[in-house]
Formats: C-alpha cells, sequence, structure tokens
C-alpha cells in the first residue's frame, strides 16, 4: 500500500501479558500488528506474575517493533509519531514499552502520545468500523477493568458505571480456576457455555439502585459455594452447565448496565471493548439488545477486543491533536480515563 501523505503512528502496549507493536495510519488502517503473547509462560501459575511479565516484555520488546516494521513495510524513519500505554497497569512491564517508546521518539525526534489502556481498547472499534464517530457508549470488560464509559468524543471520557470489586475478566479467570480449566478462563468458559444449559444454575446477578456499577465478586462467590456444596454431596459437577449458568448471570447484567448507560444519554450507538468483549454470548446478547431497542451496535474483531498495539496507534493518533509527553513520561499502576489530557503538558517536546 503507498502511505504516501498518510500520517504513520506506531503503538506501543505492554501492560500486562502482551508485548504488541503495531504501525497504524491515518489512524485506522493496520499496516501490522504484532502481539507476542506470554500466557502460555503465566498458565502454569494461573495467572499473570507481574515480574515474569516485566522480564519478558524486555526479551520481547525490540523483536516485536522489528516484526512490526517489517510487516508494514516501513522504516523507522517514516513513522510520524509514536504512542504509548501509559497506565493503568502492572508497573514493571508498562514501563519497558514507556522506556522503548521513548527512546524511539528521542532518536527520531517525533513526538510521544501518551495513551490510557482503556482509550485504547474503546479504539479498538474505530479500526473496525471506518465510519465510526463518537458519542457512543461503551462497555470495556477485561481482566483489569469493567467500565461503562460515555465516549463524548475523541479522547473525552466519563466513567458511567465500573466494578466495585472483581472485573469480569478476573469473575471468569478465578471460576475457570476453582474448575480447572486453566488459565485465561474466558475463552475456555466462552467454549464450555455453548456445551451447556445456562438456565441450569440460579447464580446472583448484582444490582445497585441509582447506579450503573457492577459487582462480580457475589456470583464468583456464589459459582465456588455451589462447586464446595456439590463435591461435599458427592454429587457429579456438570461444568458445562456451570460455566453457561456463570456466563448467563455476567452477561445479563453486563447488557442490562449498558443499555440502561444508552437510554440515559440518549445516544443511538453501543460498543464493546475488552477482552471480555470477545465472549460470544456478550456480544449475541448486546446485538441483540441493541435491535431491539433501535440503536447501532459496534464491537471489534475478537483479536482487537485482546491486548494489541493497534489500538493504542489509533488512540494516540486521535490524542495526537490535544496530548504530548517528554522523556519524563512515567507509568501509572492506576489512573482514571477522565481528564488525560489534563495530565499532560500539550507542548511538551
Ligand atoms: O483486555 P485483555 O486482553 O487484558 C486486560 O486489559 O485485562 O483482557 C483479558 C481478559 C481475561 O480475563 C480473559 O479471561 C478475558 O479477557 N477474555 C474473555 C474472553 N476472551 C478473553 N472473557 C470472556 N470470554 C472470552 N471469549
Ligand atoms: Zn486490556
Amino acid at each position: 500500500m503507498d502511505n504516501k501523505g498518510h500520517i504513520l503512528t506506531l503503538g506501543i502496549e505492554s501492560s500486562c501479558d502482551e508485548t504488541s507493536v503495531a504501525i497504524v495510519a491515518e489512524g485506522r488502517i493496520v499496516l501490522s500488528n504484532i502481539i507476542s503473547s506470554q500466557i502460555e509462560i503465566h498458565k502454569a501459575f494461573g495467572g499473570v506474575v507481574p515480574e515474569i511479565a516485566s522480564r519478558k516484555h524486555v526479551e520481547a520488546i525490540i523483536g516485536v517493533i522489528d516484526a512490526a516494521l517489517k510487516e508494514a513495510n516501513v522504516s523507522l524513519s517514516e513513522i510520524d509519531q509514536i504512542g504509548v500505554t501509559f497506565g493503568p497497569g502492572l508497573i514493571g512491564a508498562l514501563l519497558v514499552g514507556l522506556s522503548a517508546a521513548k527512546t524511539i521518539a528521542f532518536a527520531l525526534n517525533k513526538p510521544l502520545i501518551p495513551v490510557h489502556h482503556i482509550e485504547g481498547h474503546i479504539s479498538a472499534n474505530f479500526i473496525e468500523y471506518p465510519e465510526l464517530k463518537p458519542p457512543f457508549v461503551c462497555l470495556v470488560a477485561s481482566g483489569g477493568h469493567s467500565h461503562i464509559v460515555d465516549c463524548r468524543s475523541y479522547g473525552d471520557f466519563r466513567i458511567m458505571g465500573r466494578t466495585r470489586d472483581d472485573a469480569a475478566g478476573e469473575a471468569f479467570d478465578k471460576i475457570s480456576r476453582a474448575l480447572e480449566l486453566g488459565y485465561p478462563g474466558g475463552p475456555v468458559i466462552d467454549r464450555m457455555a455453548k456445551e451447556g444449559n445456562p438456565h441450569a444454575i440460579q447464580f446472583p446477578k448484582v444490582h445497585f439502585n441509582d447506579s450503573l456499577d457492577f459487582s462480580f465478586s457475589g456470583v464468583k462467590t456464589s459459582v465456588l459455594n455451589y462447586l464446595n456444596n456439590t463435591k461435599a454431596r458427592g454429587e457429579e459437577i456438570i461444568s458445562a452447565d456451570v460455566c453457561a449458568s456463570f456466563q448467563r448471570a455476567v452477561v445479563d447484567i453486563l447488557v442490562e448496565n449498558l443499555m440502561k448507560a444508552a437510554d440515559k444519554t440518549g445516544y443511538k450507538k453501543i460498543c464493546l471493548a475488552g477482552g471480555v468483549a470477545a465472549n460470544s454470548a456478550l456480544r449475541k446478547a448486546a446485538e441483540e439488545a441493541a435491535l431491539k431497542a433501535g440503536i447501532e451496535f459496534y464491537r471489534p474483531s475478537p483479536i482487537l477486543c485482546t491486548d494489541n498495539g493497534a489500538m493504542i496507534a489509533c488512540a494516540a493518533h486521535y490524542a495526537s491533536k490535544e496530548r504530548r509527553a517528554g522523556s519524563n513520561l512515567n507509568a501509572f499502576a492506576n489512573v482514571s480515563i477522565e481528564n488525560i489530557d489534563g495530565l499532560f503538558n500539550k507542548s511538551a517536546n
């Protein structure tokens, strides 16, 4: 493809267990999106081990950058700007991506754009749907976050609801571990649930009055109690039914709050984002709810739902008009998606 005249953004993501680098033209055309996953390494521990994640990012990052440039058929000197996840995430993991991004930006004397990880997830929708524009409401559900976000314009977000305890993906991972199905739990529960009865077991769905917040620790504890009690009675545990019933409880509440949020804003568009957005039951339920309400439904392909560099490059493209960072850019383990621009001085080099 001829990239002449196109703004080329190199995006780096390293907040958890994926080292990913992408080259994206004009914010939405993905020239490459290389994802090096550490999942196989962390599987042995049943979850991500932060120190191991940092070391593996260090080992992978240079090779992944080279592969992204090669696949895009672009040289480093042709890159116009560098986007990087600055938080939230694992500090040691984030710092690896930040160091690489700062080094490239400094060496090329090109702008360094800090990207919020959740903003990145939301932006995956812009890649999937070139015509999509804010405003819309987005449900961002991943291993670390469960947020309903009012996406007012590019880079301008308001949180309408969030989890008060576990993230949705975290609940999938914990139930999978209890059923000895391995890590990460989401994809395997998604698969198993297809063989099970979603109405076999009634797990609780937590609602808060006048709030779009979530709580997933109740459903998680209820599943764990069910497993312990069934075992103690010497009865057979039908894993497929447990997966289907648990998934139904989580999906119902996610979609219910998402639709309430859409109603509250009056927007006619809803989006999904984050690793849990790859869930087939969630995609189906949200699509059906949108159809019923007469509003538009958007969701990224599964590969763009989980962590990737393309979503970071896309977010950086739009953020570049408002946001810059210098070589003092730091990583943040916890940082709100509201007022990201306020954190950064637009005129930093
Ligand atoms: O967005 P992501 O790659 O990383 C974070 O930012 O956390 O999300 C990973 C999470 C894991 O908890 C994983 O179990 C979950 O997304 N996940 C899924 C599915 N695929 C991944 N959850 C439910 N169904 C899936 N198909
Ligand atoms: Zn993520």
